[in-house]
């Protein structure tokens, strides 16, 4: 029960592809991609998410389709706000929007203006109290990690937008990194890859289709459905889409490959700066990844063996940020003031 019994209290992950929201005790109650569909003639917002992104697929030309998000942080405050009113109001069903208390997440290298920026967003969309916090606490503690031992855990979350890592114990984040990497730099390598090597020009929509199809770094494990392919749809219909893009697939997977390797490389910097029993501890115990890009078929064994620390991948990847916030947000107490340090002692994943 919350201190106001009339102000709703919700958790939202604002991530870069996808949006999800928890109402306190409600559990999720929205995953939706992070899109707005503007009708051309008067700019005016006539669809969200799902229906937004059929939009973009179908080339309805009367919309244009607008990503609020760019690399983990608001671009398009207007868009920003609009969608996260929407969301708000979805998650919250009838009860009125008298301005819920929201906890949310920023990457957790966010510059000040990037992490006032999403605040402000939430707040034009109706949101009353806002408290936010780096994102990989909520990652890690969705991820089911032991954050507040006084060991090291450490957590790789790669979305759409950001590849956001953190070294954790007792509860805070020892050292941490946000780069502007992730599944949508893998789509854009591919558009230029596949244009160099094959002339073929492809949106970044056909690009991460395509990813999503061959779905690996690595040739020899690019031939069969990617994981989660029977939530896509039909597979074979994908396939079939994808053929009619005239693209060789054989050289797909290197291409990803070569994209990957800057994320390698920023998790590598990450990881040297840690002290050297930290490292040998992480070199035992291992990393969790996160985020939608971490089910890239080959991906946490290349990460593994480039920065000497071996990877393991989170159960329901893409939802650990969320089901994190919303375990906090269950236990909103035990946030101490500065709302950073998390007492993770009464904190379970619901
Ligand atoms: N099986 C898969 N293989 C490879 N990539 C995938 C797979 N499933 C989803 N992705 C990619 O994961 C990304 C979406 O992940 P996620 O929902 O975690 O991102 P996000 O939280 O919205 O972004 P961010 O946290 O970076 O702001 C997309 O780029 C999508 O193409
Ligand atoms: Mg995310």
């Amino acid at each position: 029960m919350s201190l106001l019994p009339w102000v709703s209290e919700v958790a939202i992950d604002v991530g870069t592809a996808n949006v999800h929201v928890a109402v306190k005790d409600g559990g999720v109650v929205v995953r939706e991609p992070a899109l707005v569909a503007y009708r051309v003639s008067n700019d005016t917002p006539v669809a969200f998410g799902t229906e937004a992104k059929q939009m973009l697929e179908q080339g309805v030309t009367e919309v244009y389709v607008v990503q609020p998000l760019q690399a983990g942080v608001v671009a398009d405050m207007n868009a920003a706000a609009v969608m996260l009113r929407h969301y708000l109001q979805k998650a919250l069903g009838r009860r009125p929007l008298f301005s819920p208390t929201v906890l949310t997440a920023y990457p957790t290298a966010a510059t000040q203006v990037s992490r006032r920026a999403l605040v402000q967003a939430l707040r034009a969309a109706g949101a009353g109290r806002v408290i936010a916090l780096q994102k990989s606490l909520a990652t890690a503690t969705g991820a089911g990690l032991a954050v507040d031992a006084a060991t090291t855990a450490m957590v790789i979350d790669i979305g759409a937008g950001t590849t956001d890592a953190a070294a954790l114990s007792m509860g805070m984040i020892s050292d941490g990194i946000s780069v502007p990497l992730g599944g949508a730099s893998l789509d854009e390598a591919l558009v230029r890859g596949i244009k160099r090597q094959q002339g073929i020009r492809l949106s970044h929509h056909a690009a991460e289709e395509i990813k999503l199809h061959v779905g690996s770094v690595d040739p020899s494990l690019a031939s069969s459905p990617p994981a989660g392919a029977a939530n896509m749809g039909s597979f074979s219909d994908k396939a079939d889409d994808i053929k009619a893009f005239g693209v060789q697939l054989d050289e797909v997977p290197d291409i990803i490959h070569d994209a990957c390797m800057p994320i390698a490389e920023e998790l590598s910097w990450l990881i040297e700066q840690l002290p050297a029993k930290v490292r040998s501890h992480l070199g035992t115990t291992g990393a969790v990844m996160t985020g939608g890009t971490s089910q890239l078929r080959g991906l946490s064994s290349l990460l593994g063996n480039r920065t000497g620390v071996p990877m393991a991948v989170a159960t329901d990847p893409m939802s650990c940020t969320m089901l994190g916030l919303q375990a906090i947000l269950n236990n909103l107490h035990a946030l101490s003031l500065d709302g950073r340090r998390v007492s993770f002692a009464a904190l379970t994943r619901s």
